[in-house]
């Protein structure tokens, strides 16, 4: 038994997991988050990192865990095995411009609201850190060690696995913050679509800064061994996660890729043999998750066989 359970924890420690930022909200008492959960019970095996995000953090009066709304559905996607829920802050106080300017006592005390979260039930394994610096610049290394080191050992915060996710949502100089071992970093957010066919709705895609990194248009593999790779070390993707939105209509010239389920194994497929930490595909933004074949349910399925099925070493 012990030594099942001791090769069972290393085969999922291998793994590369969902990860979901759900900045969606749970309407008609949680079931507007039913896809989430048949995607955990039709992949058991895949670990689904969940993003929880009531109002770019916890949320106020009337919200989060004080909405019966929240409370149904974070409770039912927490009561999967396979969950792992994350409440989600974020550091800076205008949309991403200067980071690590949230006060300290406003960040912590977010924190601590999402740790009332576990006293009330609802099993929050960590803090994903959006708008997380990229690079080194005013104290940033400090401020984020600093809340490294308070949700690893504050007496107080009750996450039974203390996940910490880091998202600077671009490229830079990230060793410092790999040095502070948080679980994993996104250290490649991107888009799939060409800026002629982005701003569906939800997609983040912007055509007014078009020059994102089309996901895998040079080849399967290609935006991790090119892009990613270069710019954070390739012993750096087991800790790392890459999200890709706007997984619609093509990616242009080149490989010029059409989303199809094919395309999506193929590029998941890759992400698996690269031994990243986790990964997630969607068509829109983090608001929708049905759209397309880059649906929640297709993706979770489709990473799970690659993570079962030999696609890793
Ligand atoms: C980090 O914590 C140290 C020790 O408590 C403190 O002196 C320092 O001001 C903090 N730095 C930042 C940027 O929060």
């Amino acid at each position: 038994m012990k030594l099942l359970m001791t090769s069972a924890l290393l085969a999922g420690a291998a793994a590369t997991d969902l990860l979901i930022p759900l900045y969606q909200f749970p309407a008609n008492n949680g079931q507007a988050w039913a896809p989430i959960e048949q995607a955990m019970t039709e992949n058991l095996k895949l670990t689904h990192k969940i993003i929880i995000n009531p109002n770019n953090g916890p949320g106020g009066p009337g919200q989060g865990i004080e909405d019966p709304q929240y409370v149904a559905g974070s409770s039912a996607l927490a009561s999967h095995p396979n969950a792992q829920l994350l409440g989600y802050v974020h550091t800076s106080t205008d949309g991403g411009t200067t980071r690590c300017n949230v006060p300290w006592d406003q960040i912590t005390a977010d924190i601590r609201t999402w740790s009332t979260w576990v006293s009330r039930g609802i099993k929050i394994q960590g803090i994903f850190i959006d708008e997380a610096p990229a690079n080194t610049a005013n104290s940033c290394v400090q401020y984020m060690q600093n809340l490294t080191n308070f949700i690893r050992n504050d007496k107080d915060l009750l996450f039974p696995q203390r996940l910490i996710i880091f998202n600077p949502g671009g490229t830079g100089t990230l060793q410092p913050y790999y040095d502070m071992n948080p679980t994993l970093i996104v250290s490649l957010e991107t888009c799939f679509v060409t800026p002629d066919k982005a701003r569906v709705a939800f997609d983040q895609c912007n055509p007014e800064f078009p020059n994102w990194e089309r996901y895998d248009h040079d080849g399967y593999g290609s935006s991790i061994d090119k892009v990613l790779f270069p710019n954070i070390g390739e012993l750096n993707g087991p800790r790392s996660a890459i999200l890709v939105h706007g997984a619609h209509d093509t990616n242009g010239p080149s490989a010029n890729l059409d989303v199809t389920e094919e395309t999506l194994r193929n590029m998941i497929n890759t992400v698996v043999q690269r031994k990243i930490g986790a990964t997630f595909f969607n068509a829109a933004g983090y608001h929708e998750f049905s759209t397309g074949p880059a649906n929640i349910v297709t993706v979770a399925r489709l990473l799970n066989a690659a993570n079962t099925g030999g696609g890793r070493a």
